[in-house]
């Protein structure tokens, strides 16, 4: 297994290009079994999560070609799909779950191994699931499978409530919304996720000519059609990734342009920015955090995480990250994964002052940090690592770095083209 060797202190400069995003490819990879047409993507990244998809869509019969380091897939789905979805496939990767919708609205059933949790904790599908039944499928769930049928006459429009007791559900809209383009009459789903991920695959369905309104409110309406076509489509730029290496700058105090981003899409991490004394300039499609001057130090600054449009759970390692080196005590609480707070102990070990408290993290900023050697565990913990490795005084070694190669393209040669000291190599 890889690690990252990462040299602190160094000011980061330049600009670095955002990718596609993962939460968007990823569904609307799997929106690609709903039409016997081919499906052609642009701006796709190159990420392990990514060629898992592929995988799967492989494994079902689809063909899939193009270059992926490229940013470009081709995918066709055949006449005939066996729609059962492997469990040694499903369990790398949760969103892998999201096949569930578009084979049960193309092959009237489908067989799909019930993901598993992660690191930060119970992953549950029932929402998922009363959206199938909603619809008029039967599930059930047996010996780690979850199967389901569509009445006869095929699924049946519906409305339905998608909410849970941590807000909306981004998975569950996506894959109700899938199911929902190839029913009969007219779905309704009440509190959706708003998320700009759940937008862009809603965009790319109605380019393969489905029928749907409200996607971004939440209260989305879809009126069945009798099948979908060929489209083209490119994914959004990833706000995530965008956001982690705008923290990037503001740790190391350099001047960092973020480029093809969507400055819209983080409009609660920027006024979180601000708070803290972040100076960031922006553009059409760009940001760029201004240089601090030597010394001056970040102010506290709380954050909560919300669904979309408030700060995203994605960028919360990220932050706390942030926060660890500013002048006073700030408040991190996770409002949507409440377990999600593995990086917490790792940044201890690099001098964090940090302490749980309820769903909440209490931060207190310290001057540095020391260089030590760190466990990855889920993707945006492990980015928050490396993160502070790079204003960590001496060594960070930060092991299990394909966490990281699920979701960043890259991550050690774009911080590297920015001036950090970061390499890749093989755990001895
Ligand atoms: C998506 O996960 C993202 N993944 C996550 O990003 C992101 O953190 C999350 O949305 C929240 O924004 C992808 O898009 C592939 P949810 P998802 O269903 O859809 C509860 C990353 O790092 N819930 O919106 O699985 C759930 O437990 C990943 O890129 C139910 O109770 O998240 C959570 O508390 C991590 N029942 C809350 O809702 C359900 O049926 C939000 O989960 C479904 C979810």
């Amino acid at each position: 297994m890889d690690i990252f060797v990462i040299e602190g202190g160094r000011r980061l400069e330049g600009r670095v290009p955002v990718v596609g995003a993962k939460n968007s490819v990823l569904p609307i990879l799997a929106a690609s079994i709903l039409t016997q047409e081919r499906l052609e993507l642009e701006n796709v990244p190159d990420l392990a999560d990514v060629r898992t998809m592929v995988g799967i869509l492989r494994e079902l019969g689809c063909d899939v070609s193009g270059e992926q380091s490229g940013g470009r897939l081709g995918i066709q789905a055949p006449a005939e799909i066996d729609p059962v979805a492997p469990w040694e496939l499903v369990r790398k990767m949760r969103a892998s779950f999201e096949v569930l919708g578009p084979l049960l609205a193309r092959c009237g059933r489908a067989d799909v191994s019930f993901p598993g949790g992660c690191v930060f904790g119970v992953r549950p599908v029932d929402v998922h699931l009363k959206g199938f039944e909603a619809l008029g499928a039967e599930v059930r769930h047996e010996a780690g499978i979850v199967s389901v049928l569509a009445p006869d006459g095929g699924l049946r429009g519906a409305e339905v409530f998608l909410g849970t007791p941590f807000g909306s559900s981004v998975g569950a809209t996506r894959n109700v919304m899938m199911a929902a383009v190839l029913a009969r009459g007219t779905t309704v789903l009440h509190g959706a996720a708003c998320e700009p991920e759940v937008v862009d695959l809603a965009e790319c369905l109605r380019a393969m000519g489905a029928q749907i309104h409200g996607a971004g409110s939440p209260r989305i309406e879809i009126e069945g059609v009798a099948s979908l076509g060929a489209a083209r489509h490119r994914v959004i730029p990833d706000r995530i990734e965008a956001g982690t290496y705008l923290v990037a700058g503001a740790l190391t105090g350099g001047r960092v342009r973020v480029e093809d981003c969507r400055p819209e899409d983080l409009s609660s991490v920027l006024d979180a920015f601000w708070k803290a004394g972040v100076s960031i300039e922006r553009g059409a499609d760009w940001l760029e955090v201004q240089p601090r001057e030597a010394g001056a130090r970040l102010r506290p600054t709380d954050i909560t995480t919300q669904p979309h449009p408030g700060f995203p759970t994605d960028l919360q390692a990220q932050w706390m990250a942030l926060m660890a080196l500013a002048d006073g005590v700030s408040i991190v609480t996770e409002r949507i994964f409440l377990d999600r707070y593995m990086h917490l102990a790792e940044l201890l070990r690099l001098g964090a002052h940090i302490r749980r408290q309820g769903s909440a993290a209490v931060v207190e900023g310290v001057q540095r940090l020391s260089g030590a050697s760190v466990m990855a565990s889920d993707l945006r913990a492990s980015a928050a690592l490396v993160l502070a490795g790079l204003v960590a005084d001496g060594e960070t070694r930060v092991h299990r770095v394909y966490h990281i190669d699920r979701g960043y393209e890259r991550i050690e040669s774009r911080l590297a083209n920015l001036g950090a000291r970061i390499r890749r190599e093989k755990a001895s």
